[in-house]
């Protein structure tokens, strides 16, 4: 194995997709949330007519298809973390893991600019950072972005986290320093409570 090869993500990568999303909740400090079971990845993603998220996954280059990405360190990978030592290379042997990070989007819409594209995670997992495969998956999104004339590609980033200076280096700006938003949301909870808001309007109403 001497490189990585960036794929578009199948149905039978949920399993390990989802394991991923459970290792970046933790990386975000939020381990006690639960994030979506494998089977609602499948659902929405590969079982449905109009996919609700698209996904770029990053694997070892002895996998077949996709394009190699050569680490710049010459083609070892990290001793440490999921990548594994170079015994367990040579097995192609990661315990069991096959997928060495992963980029998840979907598409959104601007009622200035059309159709635009929104990254939800970008992962590497730890034993293979900082060889070039967050850039190269970062990179698929952002090329998936251009080809689908999209005007622009939006994520979200903790305020704590480093990754900030990973996107700025990619061109990317702070929408919240430079412009003032600010993201909102209505969980669950609220969500019922309007819609029972509606029912009683609607039966109101007739
Ligand atoms: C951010 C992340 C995806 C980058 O992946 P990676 O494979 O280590 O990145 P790369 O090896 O492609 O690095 C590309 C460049 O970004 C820099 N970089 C990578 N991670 C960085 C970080 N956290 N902070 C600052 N710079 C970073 C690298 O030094 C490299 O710079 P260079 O081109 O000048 O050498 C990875 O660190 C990660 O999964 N972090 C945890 C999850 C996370 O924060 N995701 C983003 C949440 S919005």
């Amino acid at each position: 194995m001497n490189g990585f090869t960036i794929r578009e993500a199948r149905r039978e990568d949920c399993k390990e997709i989802q394991r991923l999303i459970q290792e970046l909740a933790h990386y975000s400090q939020c381990p006690e949330d639960t994030v979506v079971e494998t089977d609602i990845l499948e659902e929405d993603g590969f079982n449905c007519e109009h996919p609700y998220f698209h996904c770029f996954v990053a694997e070892p280059s002895s996998k077949d298809g996709g394009d190699a990405i050569v680490p710049d360190n010459g083609g070892e990978l990290s001793d440490t973390g999921a990548c594994g030592g170079s015994k367990e290379r040579e097995g192609d042997n990661l315990n069991g893991n096959t997928l060495l990070g992963y980029a998840l989007y979907f598409y959104t819409y601007s009622t200035w600019k059309g159709k635009a594209l929104y990254l939800e995670d970008l992962y590497v997992t730890p034993g293979c950072r900082g060889q070039g495969l967050g850039s190269a998956l970062f990179n698929r999104v952002a090329k998936r972005a251009f080809e689908s004339h999209c005007c622009r590609l939006d994520f979200s980033v903790l305020n704590w986290n480093p990754a900030q200076d990973f996107y700025k280096a990619k061109g990317a700006i702070n929408i919240t320093e430079e412009e003032g938003w600010h993201h909102y949301r209505l969980d669950r909870e609220a969500l019922v409570k309007l819609a029972l808001e509606v029912n009683k309007a609607d039966i109101t109403n007739e």
